[in-house]
């Protein structure tokens, strides 16, 4: 399935209000816009046009929350993971939807990287080796997060609605069709290296919007209501 009919399969009817979080050059942005959402793309790289705000996930704010927020591989690529998940959560009305499409580059097991390996060779900047090949991909992922972390921080905010491994390296690949890598994960040959993920806010951790305020970034255990301040303020008369 691809991005935009799995995004699409897991919003609610349009219209609905859809933030799309590091979207790039804005593809799926405009394809979501064009089945009738009310689209908000961020990205610091965000290309020109109504629908994007070139502003990273840490410096956006709005004044309402959004019936669903989706990522497309750019989740793991957000140095703060545990603000950034709790951001999103808190982005959201209680019900809606977090949509993602992700990287696990923590799953390179051994029999995965052989196949990898050999799938590079011939490319004009192979690695020489499996052991080079292994130790460039530990480089060029360093600064990643991977499953494990991503899935910790989702399941302190979020209750799983859907998942699924899917196939990711055959992207990076030109001689790798996605159902060829598919299959050979069906019959556990190598590893998924992708996978999808479709939460809602836990209790408490959704949108908390009020007086034209946007709360979403407080702390989820933190019952910070407009009223608190005003309720302080009367304890201590
Ligand atoms: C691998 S690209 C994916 C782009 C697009 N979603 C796609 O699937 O083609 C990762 C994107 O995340 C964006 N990104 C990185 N850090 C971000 C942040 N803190 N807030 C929002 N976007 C961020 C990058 O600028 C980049 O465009």
């Amino acid at each position: 399935m691809n991005i935009k009919s799995f995004v699409e399969a897991h919003l609610p009817q349009a219209p609905a209000r859809v933030l799309e979080v590091g979207c790039g050059h804005g593809d799926l942005a405009r394809a979501v816009s064009e089945s009738g959402y009310e689209v908000v793309a961020i990205d610091p790289d965000a290309p020109e046009g109504e629908l994007f705000q070139a502003v990273s996930l840490e410096e956006f704010a709005t004044s309402a929350p959004f019936d669903a927020v989706v990522a497309s591989r750019a989740l793991h690529h957000i140095p703060d993971l545990a603000k950034s998940v709790m951001k999103i959560a808190g982005l959201l009305r209680q019900g809606g939807h977090f949509i993602l499409d992700e990287h696990a580059c923590d799953r390179l097991d051994d029999q995965t990287a052989r196949w990898y390996f050999l799938h590079r060779i011939g490319e004009a900047d192979a690695p020489g080796s499996l052991k080079a090949c292994r130790a460039e991909w530990e480089a060029d992922h360093a600064d990643l997060h991977g499953y494990a972390t991503m899935r910790e921080e989702l399941d302190r905010h979020f209750n799983e609605l859907f998942f699924s491994w899917t196939p990711y390296l055959y992207g990076e690949l030109a001689n790798v069709e996605e159902e060829q890598e598919r299959a050979l994960i069906e019959t556990g040959a190598i590893q998924a290296m992708g996978f999808r993920y479709v939460g809602e806010p836990k209790q408490g951790h959704g949108a908390r919007f009020g007086h034209g305020l946007a709360l979403c970034m407080a702390e989820p255990t933190v019952q910070t209501t407009p009223l608190q301040p005003l309720l302080r303020r009367s304890a201590a008369r």
